[in-house]
């Protein structure tokens, strides 16, 4: 192809400078490749509230349908926080990820050397760590019924259902045997089977399809709670990790401190082959520093790469994309939350950063 459609969602907070900083990376990449890119925006959100009172707006959905891919900063801020449900922000983004089914998120968790420093943990725990976390996205207690909060026997009470059926754990499990088997071969799945009947299911359903359907991958179960320590304690020790959509979204976000920062884990989330994806950072809308340029798009940036790899077919401009990026660092730029005291390296802003990027890929080019 020589022509892609883009639906561009930058959301709020911090979603419009990191939208900005990746779409000049990703033009300079089309243009150093010889490819069109077109970026239709839509909004979703607390920006869609704010506009159309809808925080996954039709015309949203209808704009994500019609695109080859779809590009997504971040959603959400304390003015929303307070909203009914229907009204929050980040309602929108999990009606976009359920009505789009896309029911697998994968979340790499590579620690480049450039940013050794810039993890709190030490430089023995986290050189070399590559992980792969494949979190399910559209099923669990993010999604389960009944839900809500009701009075009951004269006081509030809230819940929500932790639920899974066979044919989700199935399919997600599939996933995690698939990018296991292009990696290492070791697969961890994480679950809480030693409490959680919805877990224990869980592990049945992996456990089968991986002896039935990939025997080849070597396959462990560890409960979360531990794995949330083996995490900080010893990263090394995984390679792929399947779990559950609210453990993913805990773990992967941990995992992103192996890495440095939260503002440099990318992902992409997708669902049958064929439809677009939506990529992804893994990070929110950073409302503590909105609007002041402070932003790290690289976390945007590369989930971009991962655009261009899994849903355009782009493989080779996707490693431009990662080589300009680390290029940037081995350079000595660093945004604020990845640099750290007596580093000597230099500060920039998002858009400095954003920047530095396309200079390079240019740059590399020539
Ligand atoms: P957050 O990820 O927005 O921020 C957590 C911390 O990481 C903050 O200190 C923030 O400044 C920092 N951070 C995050 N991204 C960064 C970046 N690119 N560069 C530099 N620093 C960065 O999480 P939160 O504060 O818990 O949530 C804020 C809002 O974002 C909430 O409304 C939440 O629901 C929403 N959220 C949205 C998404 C999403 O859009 N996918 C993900 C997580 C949270
Ligand atoms: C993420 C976010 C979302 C999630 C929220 C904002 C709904 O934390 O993308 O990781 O929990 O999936
Ligand atoms: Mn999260």
């Amino acid at each position: 192809k020589a022509s892609y459609s883009i639906a561009l969602l930058e959301g709020d907070g911090i979603g419009p400078e990191i939208s900005a900083a990746t779409v000049s990376v990703l033009e300079t990449v089309a243009t150093a490749a010889g490819f069109g890119l077109s970026f239709t925006p839509a909004l979703i959100g607390g920006a869609a509230i704010d506009a159309v009172q809808d925080p996954y707006p039709p015309a949203t959905h209808a704009a994500c349908e019609a695109a080859d891919s779809i590009l997504l900063a971040c959603i959400g801020g304390y003015k929303w926080d307070s909203n009914p449900r229907d009204m929050r922000p980040e309602t929108g983004l999990l009606a976009m990820r359920s009505r789009l089914g896309l029911f697998a998120n994968l979340r790499p968790a590579k620690v480049l050397p450039q940013l050794i420093e810039a993890s709190t943990l030490k430089r023995e725990v986290v050189e070399g760590v590559d992980i792969m976390v494949v979190r399910e996205l559209t099923g669990d207690v993010y999604f389960g019924e009944p839900k809500g909060i009701d009075v009951i026997d004269g006081e509030r009470v809230g819940y929500n259902n932790m639920i899974y059926k066979e044919s989700e754990i199935k399919r997600i499990a599939r996933v995690a045997g698939n990018v296991a088997s292009k990696r290492t071969g070791k697969l961890c799945s994480v679950d809480k089977a030693n409490v959680l009947d919805v877990s224990q299911l869980w592990k049945d359903v992996t456990t089968d399809i991986m002896e039935e359907e990939f025997p080849a991958v070597d396959l462990s179960h560890m409960y979360v709670d531990n794995a949330a320590m083996q995490l900080i304690r010893w990263p090394k020790q995984f390679d792929t990790i399947v779990t559950g959509n609210i453990f993913g979204d805990i773990l992967s976000d941990e995992a992103s401190m192996l890495v440095g920062s939260l503002g440099m884990l990318p992902s992409a989330s997708i669902g049958e082959p064929g439809g677009p994806g939506v990529f992804e950072p893994c990070h929110g809308s950073a409302p503590d520093i909105a609007g002041e340029n402070k932003a790290n798009p690289l976390a945007m940036i590369l989930s971009a790469a991962m655009m261009l790899k899994y849903d355009l077919g782009r493989d080779e401009e996707a490693k431009m994309i990662e080589d300009a990026v680390e290029a940037v660092l081995d350079g000595g730029f660093r945004t604020a939350d990845i640099k750290s005291d007596g580093d000597g390296c230099e500060l920039l802003g998002c858009k400095e950063m954003g920047d530095k990027v396309s200079e390079m890929i240019t740059s590399m080019v020539k």
